[in-house]
């Protein structure tokens, strides 16, 4: 039997197994001289406060977060009303990869809606009418997307718009789950422009905008583009335990990731290193794809005999175990080398199993 090769120097579970850009780790070391105000009234946090607003406008207002399910349970619990359910898709990260925390701490119904890709269209929110006014039915209150999705897609700017006018046209607001809005923003175009298109442009009202997975070490910003919803919603992230107390430390993390776009090039490098490894194993045979990457993920569909020999190799996780799909995620430290080793482990598996 031929050897594998050397194991690439990342794994593939996920874009939050990478550690933190240098330049990031530089701005929390530069931080950390003398005093500085707890809870927000630091320098950092008024600067990174300013970048927010260049990104969505002077009207925006940006609450900084510890992590992304305390940041997506702040926005919808300032988004949620007395009897109001959140609409998200099957897929969400909210409807199952928080564990309930939303459930929990909004005391509301969460409903998931089926989804072959991830997204969400306007009828399914027009099936939904029906319940609006019925005293028996939790009314439809907040639509939740996320962008990119769980399942590696990316709505396109119209595709949100429309997604927002029928919302409002039912009278809910939206929140846009943007855990990976920079790989979103890296697909769309990689500017300033493609977030604004589909975000302020498109009608959202509340992003999550993601950190961690960019290249943080920790942190998440919730940015409210509707400010009706952002009055309140300063008590509510104390009560939700997601104010941070040294906040410098998450404001001089953003603030290095999006001095200069370095959120949106890192974004692109990984989406573009998913896009090579699709390339370099879509060909290997008994290795099938639905679909080639959009952003920084790729689900192949694999004989089961490849998983655990290739796992113990350079670790990726499950993702539909009855069809053999796995998920192979690339993250802003994957290197070409990585790729290539990579698919070339792939191929001595592939070749004995
Ligand atoms: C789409 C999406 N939203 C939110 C989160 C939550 O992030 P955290 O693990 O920081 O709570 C994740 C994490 O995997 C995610 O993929």
């Amino acid at each position: 039997m031929v050897e594998m090769p050397p194991p690439p120097s990342c794994s593939f579970a996920s874009d939050n197994a990478a550690g933190a850009h240098p330049a990031v780790m530089e701005a929390l070391v530069a931080a950390n001289t003398g005093h500085a105000l707890a809870y927000g009234s630091d320098p950092w946090t008024a600067q990174v406060e300013d970048r927010f607003r260049e990104l969505f406008g002077p009207r925006s207002r940006t609450l900084l977060a510890w992590n992304g399910t305390g940041a997506n349970v702040l926005a919808l619990a300032s988004m949620i009303r007395p009897a109001d359910c959140v609409v998200a898709s099957q897929w969400a990260h909210i409807v199952v990869d928080e564990t309930g925390a939303p459930e929990r701490i909004l005391g509301a119904k969460l409903v998931g809606l089926p989804s072959t890709d991830g997204k969400l269209v306007p009828e399914q929110l027009h099936e939904l009418e029906h319940q609006i006014g019925v005293m028996h039915h939790a009314q439809p209150g907040v639509l939740s997307i996320t962008q990119s999705t769980e399942l590696g897609t990316v709505y396109t700017a119209d595709e949100v718009a429309s997604l927002c006018d029928e919302a409002h046209r039912l009278g809910m607001t939206v929140h846009l789950d943007g855990a990976r809005i920079a790989n979103a923003t890296a697909a769309l175009g990689g500017t300033v422009e493609a977030l604004r298109s589909f975000t302020v442009d498109a009608g959202v009202d509340v992003i999550s905008f993601g950190g961690t997975k960019a290249g943080l070490a920790f942190g998440e910003a919730v940015v409210y583009l509707n400010e009706a919803l952002a009055d309140r919603a300063v008590y509510i992230r104390k009560q939700v335990t997601q104010l941070p107390s040294k906040m410098r430390f998450v404001a001089a993390q953003f603030d290095a990731l999006l001095r200069d776009d370095l959120w949106i090039h890192l974004a692109e490098r990984s989406n573009s290193l998913a896009t090579r490894l699709h390339a370099a194993t879509a060909t290997i045979p008994g290795l099938h794809y639905d679909a080639a990457p959009e952003v920084n993920s790729v689900f192949p569909v694999l004989p089961p005999s490849w998983v655990a020999p290739l796992q113990s190799w350079c670790f990726f996780w499950p993702w539909d175990p009855a069809r053999g799909q796995v998920r192979w995620m690339t993250a802003w430290d994957t290197t070409e080398d990585d790729i290539d080793r990579f698919a070339a482990g792939v191929e001595v598996v592939a070749h004995y199993n």
